[in-house]
């Protein structure tokens, strides 16, 4: 028996989209191999003993309440989780799988703490989810590998809020503006008039202290999994292309068309022949090397007519039961208890070596 936790909710703006993933990931996970301990993140940040079911029903679940826990960040007692007013051990487990989506859970935060202790985690290390969840510095270490990436502006709040006409000219309409640490869409707006771009700048930096502003790249919206073996080996999977994200009520993959619309439905694989799809798969690998990811990440591109461009790294994927990053695997020939099965051998594997 391998004994994990599986760890869900937390302080960032996809607490919801966390606890959906999780749900599913403890659905997945082979019963008869698998002692699941189950620990949820209110959106304070306090740390309770989670259920089995995080979503039970609702269209975007909540933690709540439970009681109190502390997780050890000491190797002595690596793996240990205890009753925040007792102190009395509730688990101990042999793994974690962080199933935390963006801020402080994405970030390199949460990862640094599980490094103190030397407990096993599934997912990147601290620079890679760091580098990851920051799209300015993902373009920047991507680029330096030679994989084009969207033409932007850099905005810092207190700095400088605003596009000079010169720079409207070259980013031409319509951009997309976005929080540089964001997730699931979230604070991201699709301008098409420039009327409208201290509003969307506004909305952005209400999530972030830095936003870009992008010229829209036109094509073909397209994901690849990139997953780490135990052995150390690094394969990629089949692409998916999202279909019906432009004639979405938002006319991009938004929160709403992401997660509430029935709208977006993907070709996996994506019809495209073998040397386009080999070349998105070693474009992804290259960039989950370049950003020194480990274990997983889900590399999204968009196909323009002049070739794959990289728009972000997600070293978090979503698991939900429709989310990409599980169904680009399934049609590589990788089932869902397979994928997580071997996403915790090779952080077991990991701390082995
Ligand atoms: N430069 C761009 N050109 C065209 N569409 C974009 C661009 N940047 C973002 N988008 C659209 O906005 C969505 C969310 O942006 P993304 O950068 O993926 O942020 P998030 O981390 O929130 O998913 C993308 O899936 C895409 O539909
Ligand atoms: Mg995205």
């Amino acid at each position: 028996m391998i004994r994990i936790a599986v760890i869900y909710g937390g302080q960032s703006t996809e607490h919801s989209i966390s606890c959906i993933s999780a749900g599913a990931i403890m659905a997945h996970l082979p019963a008869e191999e698998y002692e699941v301990y189950p620990v949820g993140i209110t959106r304070d940040g306090t740390w309770v003993e989670g259920t089995f079911d995080p979503v039970a029903g609702e269209a975007l679940p909540e933690v709540s309440s439970g009681r109190a826990l502390r997780v050890s960040t000491s190797p002595a007692t690596r793996g240990q989780f205890t009753d925040a007013a007792t102190g009395e051990v509730t688990a101990t487990v042999d793994v974690i799988f962080p199933v935390l989506h963006g801020k402080y859970g994405e970030d390199g935060t949460i990862q640094g703490l599980f490094e103190l202790s030397g407990i096993p985690y599934v997912g990147p290390g601290v620079l890679a989810s760091a580098c990851g969840m920051d799209k300015e510095f993902t373009k920047k270490v991507v680029a330096a590998e030679g994989i084009p990436v969207a033409d932007g502006i850099l905005l810092r709040s207190g700095e400088r809020t605003d596009l000079t006409a010169e720079e409207r000219d070259r980013l031409g309409l319509p951009v997309f503006v976005k929080p540089c640490n964001g997730g699931s869409s979230i604070g991201v707006s699709k301008v098409d008039d420039w009327a409208e771009l201290p509003a969307a700048i506004e909305l952005a930096f209400a999530n972030d202290t830095k936003v870009l502003v992008e010229g829209a790249l036109v094509g073909d919206e397209v994901e690849v999994g990139v997953l780490e073996y135990p052995d150390g080996r690094i394969a990629a999977s089949v692409a998916a292309k999202l279909n019906g994200t432009d004639d979405s009520a938002e006319g991009f993959y938004g929160f709403e068309t992401k997660y509430l619309e029935d709208h977006v439905t993907a070709t996996i694989p994506a019809p495209y022949d073998a040397a386009a799809t080999g070349l998105l798969q070693r474009m992804a690998v290259t960039a989950f090397r370049a950003l020194n990811c480990k274990s997983l990440a889900r590399v999204d591109f968009f196909v323009t007519d002049r070739g794959p461009v990289l728009n972000e790294v997600n070293t978090m994927p979503g698991f939900t039961p429709i989310s990409m990053y599980p169904q680009v695997w399934q049609a590589s020939g990788l089932a869902y208890p397979e994928l997580l099965d071997v996403l915790v051998r090779t952080a077991l594997a990991r701390t082995a070596r």
